[in-house]
């Protein structure tokens, strides 16, 4: 299914994105969930999937951690399942991620759903991250404050909320309808039906998270080795002293690697194509031949699809998938394979007869990170 979404982005961008919440009414018309509750419950009974259940009693909250066995023992009220990544294992609910990545797929993180029943939510509390938050299903009361200092609290060692605050935004969220909220402002929904949430994420990471990612590019791939040297050492007054020309000498070590754009780039790829969350990974039994991937793309003109949830991104030149760099000079076609959600002989164009890029081709499909529908 298309989702199309009614949103002027230029007009978005200039005033909402990372600046101000916005409640996009009927953002989706006629909006039908991809999913049904009794699935996503199903999911959060999965090994491989992270789920929370979160519920609330006389103000006492409760936190759980999928797997979950069963959900008898909740009553009708104050209690939501959260399921972490939905799009990494629902192929229907991926889909609803589509009209989002104008925004760009390396600020994009994942698709989180929530079952709520009447009176269930998480609380008031604050995201480092940008979100928007479609409703599905059912009717759940919204609020979002201003962003204002605000001291956080854990009620549950597991959950962090902060006091409650004055809405900006007050409104009974009904399916289709989206609220986008920028880091930082506080929000709280409460289901008045039982009711699903859909919430496309977006990533942003910290300077702490670049600096420790990079120092450990640098140590996995032995870079930096030089050592600090000073031939043109002088005689100083004050042996205790890290003297101004020395410490710039020392920083300029430092800064060399990362303005080194090689370095830079090739570490950057590897780190932002990383997914945070399981990738539903379901290599080929047997594995394909090159000379099969070959004859399925060309000949039987099949289509490659992308496995959801798969961080392909461009670097440059350069092109990374979950983690690694695509050694290949067919430059057009590694574009397409991460520009599309799938491809065929036509985006492929040229590199289709080119044995290194049927050879890549193939070891990405043996991963399990292409597929062929059969
Ligand atoms: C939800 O309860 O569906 C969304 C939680 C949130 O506000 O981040
Ligand atoms: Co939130």
């Amino acid at each position: 299914m298309d989702y199309k979404l009614n949103l002027d982005w230029q007009s978005f961008l200039d005033s909402h994105w990372q600046k101000r919440p916005l409640l996009i009414k009927n953002g989706f018309t006629r909006f039908i969930d991809p999913i049904s509750a009794d699935e996503l419950a199903g999911l959060a009974m999965e090994d491989e999937v992270d789920s929370r259940l979160v519920s609330h009693k006389e103000g006492l909250w409760q936190v759980a951690h999928g797997p979950f066995e069963s959900y008898d023992h909740l009553g009708e009220e104050n209690w939501s399942v959260l399921v972490q990544a939905v799009d990494h294992w629902h192929y229907p609910s991926a889909a609803l991620m589509k009209p989002f990545k104008v925004l760009s797929d390396w600020r994009m993180d994942d698709l989180m759903i929530s079952y709520s029943v009447p009176g269930g939510g998480v609380g008031p509390h604050l995201d480092q991250y940008d979100v928007f938050i479609i409703q599905g299903e059912g009717r759940r009361h919204w609020r979002v404050g201003e962003k204002v200092p605000m001291k956080q609290h854990c009620p549950h060692p597991d959950l962090l909320q902060v006091e409650p605050f004055d809405a900006i935004i007050d409104a009974e969220m009904e399916p289709g309808d989206i609220l986008y909220i920028p880091p930082g402002f506080p929000h709280e929904g409460y289901a008045i039906e039982p009711s699903l949430n859909y919430s496309v994420g977006f990533r942003a990471p910290n300077a702490r998270e670049l600096m420790s990612s990079f120092a450990d590019y640098l140590i996995s791939n032995e870079l930096g080795s030089y050592r600090y040297c000073d031939p043109d050492l002088s005689f100083r007054d004050n042996p205790a002293e890290i003297l101004q020309g020395e410490q710039i000498k020392l920083r300029e070590m430092m800064e060399s690697l990362i303005n080194d754009p090689q370095v830079f780039r090739k570490w950057l790829g590897e780190f932002i194509s990383q997914s945070r969350h399981e990738l539903d990974l379901a290599p080929p039994e047997p594995s394909y031949g090159q000379d099969e991937v070959y004859a399925l793309l060309k000949t039987q003109q099949e289509t490659l699809y992308k496995l959801n949830g798969l961080r392909a991104l461009r670097v440059g030149d350069q092109f990374f998938v979950n983690g690694e760099c695509l050694e290949t000079t067919s430059y057009e076609a590694a574009d397409s394979l991460c520009r599309y959600d799938s491809v065929n002989v036509e985006n492929l164009g040229d590199a289709i007869d080119d044995v290194n890029f049927i050879a890549l081709l193939t070891a990405l499909v043996n991963s399990g990170y292409w597929y062929f529908n059969d």
